[in-house]
């Protein structure tokens, strides 16, 4: 027997690494077990030279004690890891919830007007928010000094007095009519501004969907036909429209939209002040002057406009009563619209 296969024995067990408690076992079997090398080397301490006895028995326990302590400190290493990996797949624990968000009610209406109107061959189109005064009054038939200008409380641009905050969608329609030829379905949906104290029923910022069908031969009775067809996709069928006569500068005749209530169907309760009614829109016929200003020859081309609240739209549809809801980022609010997306 010799002490330097001993000390190897020491370096092989310092060495010694396992990925498994079966391994750790074989390993502490071989060397520590009851038939093990150790064992067998104990048996042979008998026949060592006396004068090496004291050595070799040193060396012994050493190897005792290395090839003890690696199989105690592999097996916490396993056990270790085993604990971790059953963490990773423990499929009770509770899910780290990450918030997905949901869209926005004035989005969700918004896209619902504008699908509506596509299934009838509108298209949408854009115009800018910052907007001069031509397209958002004077071509619409507002001249300078007209007092309708005071209908909408307006926000200047104090650089350029000549540019505003759009007050209304229907700048979208000078745009559109200037710049293509009839037939024209267009829609245009957006955010507008007004210069009004914010409070449940006003705001200064709202958004519009703003329609306008010129062509030849276009009539008062499309315009209603049209405006049911909405009414009564949007509301159910069952809605019914009433037309009643209104002013706004840029539409001859003018009309105001009212839909039989969508909470008490027309028998009359608070929401509709007992009228049975709800106003959704202003429309009429695109007036003549209207018409020429943006290049259209009025005796040829009729047509009609109209537009709409969003804001309006949504509070009937989903029963918000409060304006500023919609801009607050109130998680709790925007949350109960995510099942409509
Ligand atoms: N622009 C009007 C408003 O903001 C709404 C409106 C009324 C639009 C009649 C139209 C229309 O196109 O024909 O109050």
């Amino acid at each position: 027997m010799k002490i330097e296969n001993v000390k190897k024995l020491i370096d092989e067990v310092a060495a010694f690494t396992a990925a498994s408690e079966k391994e750790i076992e074989e390993f502490r079997i071989r060397i520590l077990g009851s038939k093990g090398e150790l064992k067998q080397l104990f048996a042979q301490f008998k026949d060592v030279d006396p004068s090496e006895k004291k050595e070799y028995g040193q060396v012994l326990n050493e190897l005792k004690q290395a090839a003890e302590s690696r199989v105690a400190e592999l097996r916490a290493k396993v056990s270790s890891k085993d604990q971790s990996e059953g963490e990773s797949i423990d499929l009770s624990r509770p899910v780290n919830q990450k918030k997905v968000g949901s869209r926005h009610p004035i989005n969700i209406i918004r896209n619902r007007i504008i699908e509506i109107f596509h299934k009838i061959g509108y298209e949408v189109s854009e115009g800018p928010e910052v907007e001069d005064d031509w397209h958002n009054f004077t071509a619409l038939n507002f001249p300078p000094e007209h007092p309708a200008r005071d209908m909408q409380d307006t926000f200047f641009i104090e650089r350029d007095p000549d540019m505003a905050l759009r007050t209304h969608t229907s700048s979208v329609q000078v745009r559109m009519m200037e710049s293509q030829t009839p037939p024209i379905r267009t829609i245009s949906p957006g955010r507008v501004y007004r210069n009004e104290a914010i409070s449940a029923r006003a705001h200064c910022f709202f958004h519009q969907v703003e329609g306008l069908y010129i062509d030849k031969d276009v009539s008062f009775a499309d315009l209603r036909q049209t405006l049911m067809y909405f009414a009564q996709t949007m509301f159910g069928e069952d809605t019914e429209i009433r037309l009643r006569p209104s002013y706004f500068p840029f539409t001859e005749p003018s009309a105001e939209m009212d839909v039989s209530c969508t909470i008490c169907k027309g028998d009359g309760c608070n929401v509709c002040k007992y009228t049975g009614y709800l106003e959704i829109m202003g429309c009429g016929m695109v007036d003549p002057n209207v018409l020429e200003n943006c290049g259209i020859d009025s005796k040829v081309y009729s047509g009609f406009a109209f537009g709409m609240g969003v804001e309006r739209i949504a509070q009937l549809i989903y029963n918000v009563n409060d304006l500023r809801l919609y801009s607050e980022n109130d998680i709790n609010f925007l949350e109960q619209f995510r099942s409509s997306i």
